[in-house]
């Protein structure tokens, strides 16, 4: 009840570095997560910030504030591991037909981080194809 009355990281972050979204078709719901990523030492992508926004019942909201707050500081692969029962886990229970919620939200985050791989690598690919089969000459060390 506390994280659907006073959720958590609600709304939307400027330039967000991913973007996922699922909507549930049965009962109409949506949900949206932002994600600002940062690389850790070891070179591995971290959940610098998070923020949703949920169209959707009291469990959905509450799930999405929950998995923000579980999420955020996590590495990619820890957040991946971040499932259904495990938000409804620490919400204290969620009844057996408002699961459904909590895998939207986990469902969600993931699609937000294949959207930051999909850019991330879309990005690289950019940078090679502008110089590919160029020559480039560096003024200074020519
Ligand atoms: S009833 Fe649709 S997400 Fe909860």
């Amino acid at each position: 009840m506390r994280h659907f009355t006073k959720p958590k990281n609600m709304g939307e972050i400027k330039n967000p570095d991913g973007v996922g979204q699922v909507g549930n078709p049965t009962c109409g719901d949506i949900m949206k997560v932002f994600i600002k990523v940062k690389k850790n030492k070891k070179g591995e992508e971290i959940i610098k910030d998070i923020k949703f926004q949920t169209f959707g019942c009291a469990s959905a909201i509450a799930s999405s504030s929950m998995l923000t707050e579980m999420a955020k500081g996590k590495t990619f692969e820890q957040a991946k591991e971040i499932k259904m029962k495990d938000i409804a886990e620490k919400l204290g229970g969620l009844p057996k037909l408002k699961l459904h919620c909590s895998a939207m939200a986990s469902e969600t985050l993931v699609k937000a981080m294949d959207d930051y791989k999909s850019k991330s690598k879309k990005a690289r690919l950019d940078t090679v194809s502008r110089t590919k089969g160029e020559k480039i000459k560096c003024p200074h060390h020519t």
